[in-house]
């Protein structure tokens, strides 16, 4: 328990650091790469590069001093980043080396304003948030090791089938190498490739939404080439559509992520995907049609046209069902779609086309995809007066805000 003077220098002193967030966080990176260059086998260059993860660090460190004497009012927040630790492989040990590195950076931007009595009180709190995180993740470990067909670490895995699924995605699936079971998972949750890229020092770690429903022998992901293998988000992307073919073995960790499709619930769900958005909702879609033939599913995907539209079929035949709608929206279609009747709607997915014809009583609204289309959606939600707790979201890489 810290003591009432630790909390109170603790909280004066998050302006401060707010101030100089960003500034210390990238501080902080460099001095710990600097020292223990082995963790950039675990965190993502590309968004080192972009400044994603310092943003997203930054924000939880001062959420978390803010309510340092209330930690359980950030639960939510921890467990969605504990989930993402667990999947990649961050363990107590971890801890102190940034809670070390974290102090020497602040120290280091602050200069003379971090008094001891400002550094020992982060001390204090870096510790307590820390135990916070890795009580969180010990159960997830735990939960992921002992589950039927679960797994600790990254497990092998076998391409038992890799499918081109438009010009930009393409599909892998992938069957455990020992051939025992492989753990179930709730739609919405991704899994941590682990790759080891020739001619590259360290390794690389990607998370990618499972795109199938729960109950198969195999998982699969479908994966968008990011472009240029020269920037860093499309390294991992372009080896695995160029290089990863049928038969390679691929290092996988166990499902996780809180993004998910509440399954104890009957109600009507809309899942709304913009570009490769869509592979969490189809697992959704996929497990609604499956395991809830009585509920109603409305599924809505963004694409710019038919040449970059993934898993159209899947959807299509999906939609022959009862319970299932579907609506493709392209913002620039070809000729070829035209002909061919390959979407709904030209356009994008507006506030005006929700209200008409989506019905939004009691409804669960889920959706992924670029930033732009989340936050449209988002709006138009909130301004038809769809409640929060009705509206669930994904991002791509690290949170981000929506406002
Ligand atoms: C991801 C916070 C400790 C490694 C994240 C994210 C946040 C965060 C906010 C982004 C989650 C998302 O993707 O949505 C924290 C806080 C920590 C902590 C507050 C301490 C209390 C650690 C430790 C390690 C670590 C000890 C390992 C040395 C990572 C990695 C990612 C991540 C590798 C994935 C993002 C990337 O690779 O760019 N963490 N973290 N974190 N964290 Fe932590």
């Amino acid at each position: 328990m810290l003591n009432q003077k630790t909390i109170d220098i603790i909280k004066s002193t998050v302006p401060v650091l707010e101030e100089h967030g960003e500034k210390i966080t990238t501080r902080f990176y460099q001095l710990m790469f600097g020292n223990h260059p082995e963790l950039l086998n675990i965190f993502n260059h590309a968004n080192q590069k972009q400044g994603r993860q310092q943003k997203a660090l930054a924000g939880t460190v001062y959420a978390a001093a803010m309510y340092i004497d209330n930690l359980e009012a950030i639960l939510p927040v921890v467990n969605q980043i504990a989930h993402k630790h667990r999947s990649l492989g961050i363990k107590p040990e971890h801890y102190p080396i940034v809670g070390k590195h974290l102090l020497l950076a602040i120290k280091d931007v602050l200069g003379d304003a971090a008094t001891d009595e400002i550094i020992d009180a982060w001390a204090q709190a870096y510790g307590v948030i820390a135990d916070a995180f890795i009580g969180v993740e010990a159960e997830m470990y735990d939960e992921a090791a002992r589950q039927n067909g679960g797994w600790d670490g990254f497990r092998s895995f076998v391409v038992a089938q890799k499918v081109v699924e438009s010009d930009v995605i393409t599909s892998f699936y992938l069957k455990p190498e020992d051939n025992r079971g492989i753990a179930d998972f709730i739609p919405g949750q991704y899994i941590s490739i682990k790759l080891e890229i020739k001619g590259e020092k360290f390794t690389h770690i990607r998370q990618y939404s499972l795109s199938d429903a729960p109950g198969k022998e195999y998982y699969r992901i479908s994966v968008k080439r990011e472009a240029g293998t020269p920037n860093p988000d499309g390294m991992v992307s372009n080896y695995l559509h160029n290089d990863v073919n049928e038969g390679d073995i691929l290092k996988i960790s166990a499902p996780a992520g809180d993004f998910i499709l509440d399954l104890k619930k009957d109600t009507p769900v809309v899942l709304l995907s913009g570009g490769v958005g869509l592979t969490p909702m189809m697992s959704m879609l996929k497990t609604v049609a499956e395991f809830q033939p009585e509920r109603s599913v409305t599924f809505i995907h963004a694409a710019q046209n038919g040449n970059v539209h993934a898993l159209r079929e899947e959807v299509e035949e999906l939609a022959a069902l009862q319970q299932v709608n579907s609506y493709f929206f392209y913002d620039s279609p070809t000729d070829e779609d035209r002909l061919n009747n390959n979407f709904d709607v030209e356009g994008y997915v507006t506030r005006e086309w929700l209200k008409e014809n989506v019905s939004l009583k009691d409804t669960d609204f889920y959706f992924c995809g670029p930033l732009p289309f989340m936050k449209a959606i988002n709006n138009s939600l909130k301004e038809l007066g769809v409640n929060e707790e009705r509206i669930h979201f994904e991002f791509f890489g690290p949170k981000a805000s929506l406002v």
